[in-house]
């Protein structure tokens, strides 16, 4: 068991000791917080320390632990005592065989998750894809047009830019991969770009993968952000603290109550003028409106059967949340290539013995500066009037072997409903994978032409899957979960409404609440989806200060 660590205290370093105590003794008396934030994923940082700068109370309360140093880790590279494996993007591609994997995965979400401070960007691949313009002109409502939220990304650009370029020597690592595939590309006349600075070339294009790294290290909100919030007295954060549900009183929501890791709990209360904003992530933030009383009420029993003391049924929100939900499918495509790719060895790495790479790594360089895939494309089809878009991230698997990551992204037509267990967990009622005869056909459409491009006198053959059929059946969770809290206009209390959250993201039929993470997104985006969230974070944190 990790400490249980409190409050703004970290960036005070050896402090820790007396600066807890300081801020427990003000916890105690804590019916005072402006704002209590559930979840320290991307969303929730970002909140919580632009909350701060306006000079509010904040509370930020995350159920896992910290991942850096800095933020309380100690399990740190034998090689170097300041970095965590998940510091280091060299090792990014091997995450799910890292010990941390098991550690901060969460056990009780229909789909991959993090529980863990930074949320799902402490243990994602780092891809980090600049939005184009349509991702939010399309179907997001008015006042969340790109225009409307081009300087929200501005703001996020300035702290958490993402790199084309990582390795401190301006030169690229391990560039076989990219060698044949854009020499591939290139003959079939697609166009090479920096997906950085060109966000809007979506059609067949290739560009140098865009990664979320800053100063050679994994950066996210747990690095570009916190340390800011930290540095005031109005930042509170709790690590190992659960949030079972919402404090309610009819429409207000009054606090919250808390779990910690050994089950002990406690209520926290807002001031009398406070707001909640719940940042869990897509895949949790349904559970605690659940167990608030808020959701289709078929959901919300579920919550009473699992144990959890909902409020009477007079005070129930009948909302859609979990309906609508969406993901990005995935589909493998296995190709066995000319080109001979070095696979880094991941065991030297962990254990030192790779001192080529590791020494090269201490003047800021080289090939442990770089994450997993080698190449990103972008292209779309319409078969039916509608446009969707689709990314290739391509990395080294073998070494003649090149496997592409294929999403079907922006303009898929599928959902689902995400719902509960009775074991407290969230589930698929319904998966939202193709779940739509057009994007049936739009994938098959896509795949097909893959196929034919790729093995059509390249000398490439595919392996493992070979065909269309079976292609389209390695299909897997693109986990990019958006829309279990729809955020729109049309208020979805009576029915013939489908949004959950309105435009400054309040939970409709309450005064204070807010939702700010990847559920209120009505939309999914052209590419892997945290740029987005951190975007829209920037976003929402604006319009919920505008409020006061
Ligand atoms: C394995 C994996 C790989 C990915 N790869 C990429 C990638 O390469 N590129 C990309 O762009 N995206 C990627 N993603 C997606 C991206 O990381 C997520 O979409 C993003 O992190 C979602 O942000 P969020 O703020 O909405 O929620 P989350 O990141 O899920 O954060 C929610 C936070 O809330 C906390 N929490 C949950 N419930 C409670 C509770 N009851 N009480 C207190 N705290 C709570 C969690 O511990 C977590 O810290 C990946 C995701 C995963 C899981
Ligand atoms: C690391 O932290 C864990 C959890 O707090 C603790 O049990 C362990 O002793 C620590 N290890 C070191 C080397 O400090
Ligand atoms: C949880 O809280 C209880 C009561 O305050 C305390 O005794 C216990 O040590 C806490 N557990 C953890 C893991 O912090
Ligand atoms: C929190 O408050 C609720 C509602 O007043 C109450 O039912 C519950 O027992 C309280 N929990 C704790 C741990 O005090
Ligand atoms: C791979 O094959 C292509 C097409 O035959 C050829 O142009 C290219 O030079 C080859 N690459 C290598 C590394 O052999
Ligand atoms: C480190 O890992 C490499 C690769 O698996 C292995 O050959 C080597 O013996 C290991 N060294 C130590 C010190 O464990
Ligand atoms: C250890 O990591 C720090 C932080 O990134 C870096 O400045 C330093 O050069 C690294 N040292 C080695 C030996 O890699
Ligand atoms: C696809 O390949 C599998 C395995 O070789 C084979 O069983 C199947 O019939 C093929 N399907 C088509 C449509 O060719
Ligand atoms: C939905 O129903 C409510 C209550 O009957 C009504 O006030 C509202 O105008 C309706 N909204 C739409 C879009 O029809």
């Amino acid at each position: 068991m990790r400490p249980f660590l409190l409050a703004g205290l970290l960036a005070t370093g050896s402090a820790i000791g007396a600066t807890a105590s300081r801020h427990a003794h003000a916890s105690a008396q804590s019916d005072a917080y402006d704002y209590i934030i559930v979840g320290g994923g991307p969303s929730g940082i970002i909140t919580a320390e632009r909350l701060v700068e306006a000079n509010k109370k904040v509370l930020l309360l995350e159920r896992g632990y910290g991942p850096t140093v800095a933020t309380g880790a100690n399990d740190t590279l034998s090689w170097n005592k300041t970095l965590t494996p998940i510091d280091l993007p060299g090792l990014s591609a091997d995450i799910g065989a890292l010990p941390q994997w098991d550690e901060y995965i969460c056990t009780d979400t229909a789909g991959y998750a993090a529980c863990v401070l930074g949320g799902g960007v402490t243990v994602n691949y780092m891809v980090f894809v600049h939005p184009p313009d349509r991702d939010f002109n399309d179907k997001w409502p008015k006042g969340w047009k790109w225009d409307d939220v081009k300087s929200a990304a501005d703001r996020l650009y300035e702290r958490n830019p993402g790199t084309i370029l990582p390795s401190a020597d301006g030169k690229r690592y391990d560039q076989g991969l990219y060698t044949v595939l854009s020499n591939f590309f290139s003959k079939l006349g697609w166009k090479s770009v920096d997906m950085i600075t060109q966000p809007n070339e979506k059609h067949e294009v290739y560009s140098y993968p865009a990664w979320n790294i800053k100063d050679q290290v994994r950066a996210g909100p747990v690095r570009t952000y916190l340390p800011l919030a930290e540095k005031s007295d109005n930042f509170h954060l709790r690590l190992g603290t659960k949030v079972l549900r919402l404090l309610r009183s009819g429409s207000q929501v009054t606090g919250v109550e808390v779990e910690n890791a050994s089950g002990a709990r406690e209520n926290i209360t807002i001031a009398s003028n406070g707001r909640v904003v719940l940042s869990a992530g897509a895949l949790s933030t349904p559970r605690i409106l659940f167990n608030s009383g808020i959701g289709p009420s078929s959901q919300i029993e579920i919550a009473e059967e699992s144990g959890v003391t909902v409020p009477p049924k007079k005070e129930w929100i009948n909302l859609p949340v979990g309906i609508g939900a969406k993901d990005h499918p995935i589909f493998s495509i296995i190709v066995k290539t000319n080109g001979t790719y070095g696979l880094p060895d991941y065991d030297a790495i962990v254990n030192g013995s790779d001192t080529t790479d590791i020494s090269l790594y201490a003047k800021g360089s080289g090939l442990l500066t770089e994450g997993k895939h080698r190449m990103i494309f972008f292209t779309s089809n319409d078969i039916d009037g509608q446009t969707r878009y689709y990314q290739g991230s391509c990395a080294p698997t073998g070494t003649d072997e090149v496997t592409i990551t294929a999403y079907m992204t922006h303009g898929l037509t599928s959902s689902g409903v995400l719902g509960l267990s009775t074991d407290g967990s969230t589930v698929w009622d319904e998966k939202p994978y193709l779940t739509t005869a057009g994007d049936r056909a739009a994938a098959t459409a896509f795949i097909e032409q893959m196929i034919t491009d790729l093995t059509d006198s390249t000398g490439f053959t595919l392996q493992t899957y070979t065909n269309v059929t079976q292609i389209l059946g390695s299909v897997s969770p693109g986990m990019h979960y958006t829309t279990t809290a729809k955020l729109g206009t049309d208020d979805g209390r009576y029915g013939n409404g489908t949004s959950v959250v309105d435009t400054n993201t309040k939970v409709y039929g309450t005064d204070n609440l807010f939702i700010v993470d990847g559920s209120i997104h009505p939309d999914l985006p052209t590419g892997n989806i945290q740029a987005t969230i951190m975007v829209v974070a920037e976003a929402a944190v604006a319009r919920i200060l505008a409020l006061e």
